[in-house]
């Protein structure tokens, strides 16, 4: 038997699966890092934590592993889109990774505006500036600590280094660095113009690659320190989303993805690279050759639901905190919750946005709130529907994976607010199937991505709308709608008030 192993560099963990040439998945192992906050809007890691918990996650999967190490053919990664890691001259770490869900970066975004301009800015890279996305972060570090940003050699995305810490290579794949605003996504390469007008020296710009292209081996070092040979080839893999999208089979044109993990998106495959979305979606090469999607993000998704857990159900699983919202009838009896506890992307992209709990009553109890949640980011999530559709796309059937695919009242909430019909995988593991699919691919196994989503990728379960409960959703998602332009200014005077 011959395996692969996918690695999914998550916001809150590292995910590791093992899987065999038939794409049963024989093991797995999740290991988990902290985040770091140190001002409302700020959030950070430490990259060494990535590499730590990885190498110690593969040491555990491997010391369980039964076969050769030599049949571990590939390995390939998934990761967390758009977090600047800054390396020296010699490759070392200059500062913790500013992650994708950082937005700190409102006045770079302008400063962009100021000196691209929006429309050109949009040709070049089919993107708006957004607080998230890798561009911004480097500005604020040239801006706010010049001396480090002086000693940068080359930027990385999270999955990235962990890569060359595996593997000794720098390398980018075309899927993470369209989320850079930096790629030129017209000739496939890094934005010269774009260095040029912002003053970004293009050499911190590192060799860019296809997501199934082999970029090396397993390092001594790390062969040791996990019990993996220096035969199992690396292949470069792609950003989280892009990833999810081949685990789940969308890979032709008219396919779309509702995941939910820390971020929410709503992914629809693209055949080309030349539809007009006009910014208001994010417009990504995936990590399928010659093929793109485009996407609207929820911040604060499954996030909603770990931040109350934390605070409100520390002790207990997801699944019991969430069991108990299947005898609360949709609507929550009139409690409403919008999702932006650190603000949001789609359709709103505005950085000093905050969640709101609408309608709370004396009467209401925990289980009215956590079913007010799970709505609120369903509601989110139908933005980006809405944007797709209203540009003519069909969507009739969405595949759903992430925390929204493993509780069956969920998935049953999102074909009633979608109005679409949901599927759920059989062994769904989104980004780290994807992943662990890029390396089957280019190890050779299957002559195409699709063939291997074939093999690998079943149907377990569809969740047809229920017209009732549609009618209903759709009433009060009208009012969902309006809680961004009422709470909106009231965010922006609480602004001086948050720490
Ligand atoms: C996408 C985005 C998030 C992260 C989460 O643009 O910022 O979905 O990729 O890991």
């Amino acid at each position: 038997m011959r395996y692969v192993i996918g690695v999914d560099l998550g916001t809150s963990s590292v995910k590791l699966l093992l899987v065999n040439q038939h794409g049963v998945l024989e093991d797995e192992v999740t290991k988990d890092y902290p985040l770091i906050q140190k001002k409302s809007g700020y959030s950070e890691q430490e990259p060494e934590q990535w590499v730590k918990q990885t190498v110690a996650g593969l040491a555990e999967l491997l010391k369980r592993f039964e076969g050769s190490p030599t049949a571990i053919e590939g390995i390939s990664f998934a990761g967390q889109m758009h977090g600047l890691v800054l390396l020296d001259e010699n490759n070392k770490v200059l500062r913790n990774a500013i992650l994708w869900n950082d937005t700190r970066t409102t006045p770079q975004c302008r400063y962009i505006y100021d000196e691209v301009g929006e429309s050109r800015l949009l040709q070049i890279t089919k993107n708006p500036a957004l607080e998230g996305f890798t561009l911004p972060k480097l500005l604020w570090v040239k801006q706010n600590e010049p001396d480090l940003f002086g000693s940068a050699g080359k930027f990385l995305l999270p999955k990235d280094y962990l890569r060359y810490r595996l593997s000794g290579q720098l390398h980018m794949d075309y899927s993470d660095a369209a989320g850079t605003l930096l790629l030129d996504i017209e000739s496939n390469n890094w934005s010269e113009k774009l260095c040029n007008i912002l003053d970004i020296d293009p050499a911190i710009c590192p060799p860019l690659v296809d997501s199934h292209a082999e970029v090396g081996n397993i390092c001594k070092a790390v062969a040791e320190q996990t019990g993996l040979s220096q035969s199992t080839k690396v292949f470069a893999g792609g950003a989280d989303n892009a990833c999810g999208a081949i685990g789940s089979g969308i890979l032709a044109d008219g396919k779309t993805l509702c995941s939910i993990g820390t971020s929410g998106v709503i992914l629809s495959y693209e055949d080309s690279n030349d539809k007009d979305f006009e910014g208001k979606v994010h417009y990504f090469n995936h990590g399928a050759p010659d093929a793109y999607y485009t996407m609207g993000v929820t911040l604060s998704a499954g996030f909603s639901l770990s931040w109350f857990k934390e605070l409100f159900a520390a002790g207990e699983s997801f699944e019991e905190m969430v069991s108990e919202v299947d005898s609360v009838p949709a609507g929550s009896n009139g409690l409403l919750f919008t999702p932006y506890l650190n603000g949001e992307r789609t359709p709103h992209a505005d950085a000093s946005i905050r969640a709101s709990f609408i309608g709370l009553d004396s009467s209401h109890t925990r289980k009215e709130i956590v079913r007010a949640i799970m709505e609120g980011i369903t509601f989110s999530l139908n933005e980006s529907l809405h944007i797709f559709r209203n540009n003519g796309k069909k969507i009739d059937t969405i595949v759903s994976i992430g925390g929204g695919a493993k509780n069956d009242v969920w998935l049953q909430m999102q074909a009633d607010i979608f109005n679409a019909t949901i599927v759920k995988l059989s062994s769904e593991q989104g980004p780290g199937m994807g992943a662990a699919m890029l390396a089957a691919y280019g190890c050779g196994w299957y002559a195409t991505l699709g063939a291997c989503a074939d093999q690998f990728l079943k149907v377990e379960k569809t969740y047809t709308p229920n017209p009732v409960t549609v009618m209903e959703y759709a009433k009060l998602f009208g009012v969902y709608q309006q809680v961004y332009q009422y709470t909106r200014k009231l965010n922006e005077d609480l602004l001086e008030f948050r720490q």
